[in-house]
């Protein structure tokens, strides 16, 4: 949008530095707007949908987003548990029911490991979606100006937090050499902020939104002991913030099933991790706008137990005046609602249906890349994808411009897609939401993929 008519206005005169700055991108919309009105086949959508029956025990044949069976047990909650204010950090229950559910997802058996995880963490403070925890952390962290590192591929949303709304700026790494994670570029990223600033902040998103990249247990563990390299190169504090949205979505045996954050946990170095996760899509609620930010503290902080305590509520004072100070405090109705799912139909039966949703999303991913490999074409490569919503077709950018592509397969193919076009992120390509297209049609998808490729 230009913002021609409003720039003419005193309402524009008077507006701050962010109000200047602050826009809706209208890239997504734009082209999912596109899609529900001219596609057959939309792979623009982020979200999990499916034919009810393929994960409901009796369910129809409708086409409807993917839901946990029980939530439906709920649209008659007690009152109390919708009208009031919830408290400013979540419903005390609910946040200490999700700490819990943190500490179960971290599959640690080690004694010591378990116990450490249990007593170095913060209770999980609730924000509004895994996207509020994203600015919540971004502005406690990031002067304007200052630097966070990213990989040139990722969320947009990101750079609409970062850089339109608080005025701070983000240092790019190449995110694949040689189709794994650049950890060289990652490396070089870091020692060049360290030159610019006394903190080290970064944002690493597994499963990746757009590419579904997720690493290896070796890449893992690669990038882990890069980071603890690069810090006693640097020695300034790392606040690595692990963005979880789709924590868990993971295809394959040999790619991390579990955050980065547990690892990062257990390291005595101040590389200090902050995991944002929420309901939205780990349990398939989207607009329940409930997410969780919790921290991973270091015992070498503090002296004793009391002081570990002492420093946990000042830490809490902080992120309760920063909702305080946005949002006041979150939706009660789905903070009841998480709460009344992990206590009455309890963590098993949440794993056992969240695992239908996943083992359809993977029937959909090995579809999609077996089909995808029979796309014999120098001017397309497919990025490493193992978990997620998404996958990334990344197109020659001297041959082939990614929006361009996208209209056409639009137009005259009738396939909605999300074009990505960075010239100077390198990145030309486009992103398929698979999540949101049923295995029948998939074959149908990459077959007029592959006529559009021809037509240029
Ligand atoms: C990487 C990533 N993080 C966060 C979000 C937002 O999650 P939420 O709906 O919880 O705000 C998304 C997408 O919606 C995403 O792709």
């Amino acid at each position: 949008m230009e913002f021609k008519y409003i720039q003419k206005t005193p309402l524009y005169k008077a507006f701050s530095d962010l109000g200047k700055r602050i826009l809706l991108p209208d890239g997504i919309f734009y082209w999912s707007g596109r899609a529900k009105k001219e596609a057959e086949i939309i792979g623009t959508i982020g979200t999990a949908f499916g034919y009810e029956k393929d994960f409901i025990d009796g369910g129809s044949n409708e086409w409807v987003p993917c839901y946990l069976n029980d939530i439906k047990n709920y649209t008659n909650i007690n009152i109390k548990q919708v009208v009031p204010y919830a408290s400013i950090g979540g419903l005390p229950d609910t946040r200490e029911i999700w700490k819990k559910w943190i500490i179960r997802k971290s599959e640690e058996t080690e004694n010591d490991k378990i116990a450490r995880l249990e007593k170095y963490i913060t209770k999980p403070i609730i924000t509004s979606g895994v996207t509020n925890g994203i600015y919540l952390t971004c502005a406690m962290f990031l002067n304007p100006g200052e630097y966070i590192i990213s990989p040139n591929k990722r969320w947009g949303n990101y750079d609409n937090i970062i850089v339109k709304h608080l005025g701070a700026e983000i240092k790019s790494f190449e995110f694949f050499k040689d189709n794994k994670i650049n950890l060289q570029s990652l490396k070089e990223t870091i020692e060049d902020v360290a030159n610019r600033q006394e903190k080290i902040i970064i944002i690493l998103n597994f499963p990746n939104n757009p590419t579904g990249y997720n690493p290896t247990f070796e890449e893992a563990k690669d990038l882990i002991n890069l980071l603890k390299d690069t810090y006693y190169l640097v020695k300034k504090p790392m606040i690595v913030i692990v963005d979880d949205a789709y924590g868990y979505y993971v295809y394959t045996d040999n790619h991390l099933k579990k955050s980065l954050f547990y690892e990062l946990q257990q390291l005595d170095e101040d590389i200090i991790p902050i995991k944002l996760d929420g309901i939205t899509k780990e349990l398939l609620m989207y607009g329940g706008r409930i997410g969780f930010l919790t921290i991973g503290l270091k015992p070498n902080w503090v002296n004793n137990d009391e002081e570990l305590e002492a420093l946990k509520l000042e830490i809490n004072n902080k992120l309760e005046g920063m909702n305080r100070s946005t949002l006041s405090n979150c939706n009660h109705f789905y903070q009841a609602i998480t709460q009344k799912l992990f206590n009455e139909i309890g963590v098993n039966k949440i794993i056992e249906a969240q695992n239908k949703v996943i083992e359809l999303l993977k029937i959909r991913y090995e579809k999609i890349n077996s089909e995808l490999a029979k796309i014999d074409n120098p001017d397309v490569s497919i990025d490493p994808n193992s978990g997620g919503f998404f996958l990334f077709v990344n197109l020659n950018p001297d041959r082939i411009k990614a929006t361009e592509f996208a209209d056409h397969l639009l137009k005259k193919y009738k396939v909605g897609v999300i074009p990505i076009e960075k010239p100077y992120e390198n990145i030309n390509g486009i992103r398929i939401a698979y999540c949101s297209i049923d295995v029948g049609q998939i074959p149908e998808l990459i077959n007029r993929i592959n006529l559009a490729l021809k037509d240029f």
